[in-house]
């Protein structure tokens, strides 16, 4: 166990030590020591996000505190590309996986990246659904269902951006009455706050001129170990969640609520995202790994409903949300077949997990699940923090 974690460490090493050698983008000056070697860590060169796209300026923002963490944010699907937090000797680690340019985001290797995901996270069953009598058809962009607003989601739309100081960045898109199925001219809002106690604080916000459906989120992959290191099996994770939602074959909840005592699924005491992940377990099937909406016991933005710590870096996360849902995916699909990752870097299977805080899957289909309904006059407004510590 022990020796597989060296060697597991050594081969992340000398990973970041090819990419150093083999050209990395030139360093800017939030240059900072790599917590696993002596190569450095850096956010991508801004001069590779600058573009013309949708008649609007895409661009790198970046977003620095006090405590020695940075930020970079393109507007380009209102993306997080780097997210640089100091481990436990005080070195900066980037703990987010994206891309170095614009371009690698619009070849859609992994099209979420960082991502707000939008008008709806996570999936309606055969992309349909009914409000006020009216039937509406979403794309069907997975398999048969839709999957994170469709084939033209927030993911791939330029936002337009307002830096409102060193350590905020407002983003705004409008979303067409009709854009990928959905009714209603929707404006939508993004806030990310950088706080000097190393907390990025994301709030949403939206409006509509007709009834419809919305469910945001941010779709940050997390390695804690470092983005590009080998796995995320080894980073402890604790939910607070003492059930969880039940998929069919397609990923579509069945409606249930199981409670996690006595399955793979319980994290409500911490433990490895490995430990439980090669479970003979139904459940586990359907997903290829978790990838389950946790059912988020009562809480308010006061605690944390998530803790993941790496042992490597000493890097702790802590996730707080106003949601009642807690998507947590543990990088199935993942394949690292390219080394197109920040650095030259590939990111394999399970090399990262997100925990993409939500209203449930499918609630537009089903009537027990908190409702996602947005009418006109109304306001969605909702806030998630992801914490760091070491
Ligand atoms: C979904 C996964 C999907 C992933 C895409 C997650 O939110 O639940 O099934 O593969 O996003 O990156």
């Amino acid at each position: 166990m022990k020796n597989n974690k060296n060697l597991l460490m050594m081969l992340s090493c000398s990973a970041a030590l090819f990419a150093a050698c083999n050209g990395n983008p030139k360093t800017t000056d939030s240059t900072v020591k790599d917590s696993a070697s002596t190569t450095t860590q850096h956010v991508p060169d801004s001069a590779n996000f600058e573009a013309d796209l949708q008649g609007q300026k895409v661009k790198l923002f970046t977003l620095k505190n006090t405590s020695g963490a940075t930020v970079a944010i393109t507007n380009y699907g209102g993306r997080l590309v780097s997210l640089l937090v100091p481990d436990k000797d005080g070195k900066a680690t980037d703990v987010i996986l994206g891309y170095d340019s614009v371009k690698s985001y619009q070849k859609r290797g992994e099209p979420y990246f960082g991502a707000i995901i939008g008008r709806y996270g996570n999936r309606i069953a055969k992309g349909k659904f009914t409000l006020d009598g009216k039937a509406y058809q979403l794309d069907i962009n997975d398999g048969v269902n839709t999957l994170h607003g469709g084939f033209n989601g927030f993911y791939g739309k330029v936002f337009s951006a307002k830096q409102l100081s060193a350590s905020q960045l407002e983003l705004t898109y409008v979303s067409k009455d009709g854009e990928g199925g959905y009714p209603g001219n929707l404006t939508a809002t993004v806030v990310y706050t950088l706080g000097d106690d190393n907390s990025l604080k994301i709030e949403y916000k939206a409006t509509t001129d007709k009834t419809t459906v919305v469910n945001l989120t941010n779709h940050a992959y997390f390695n804690l170990n470092g983005a590009g290191s080998p796995t995320i099996t080894d980073n402890v994770l604790q939910i607070n969640a003492d059930a969880f939602l039940p998929v069919d074959t397609t990923l579509i909840p069945t409606g249930k609520l199981q409670p996690v005592k006595g399955t793979p699924f319980d994290f409500t005491v911490s433990k490895t995202i490995g430990k439980d992940i090669g479970t003979a377990d139904e459940q586990l099937k359907n997903g290829k790994g978790y990838d389950h909406n946790f059912v988020l016991n009562k809480h308010d933005l006061t605690t944390p409903i998530a803790t993941v710590k790496s042992t490597v870096t000493g890097i702790t996360l802590e996730v707080f949300t106003e949601e009642p849902g807690l998507q947590f995916y543990s990088g199935n699909f993942l394949t690292g077949a390219t080394k197109d990752g920040k650095g030259g870097k590939a990111y394999p299977y399970r090399s990262a997990f997100c925990l993409e805080t939500q209203h449930f899957p499918d609630a537009p289909n089903q009537a027990a699940f908190a409702s996602t309904v947005l009418k006109p006059g109304q306001t969605y407004h909702t806030v998630t923090i992801y914490k760091f510590s070491k």
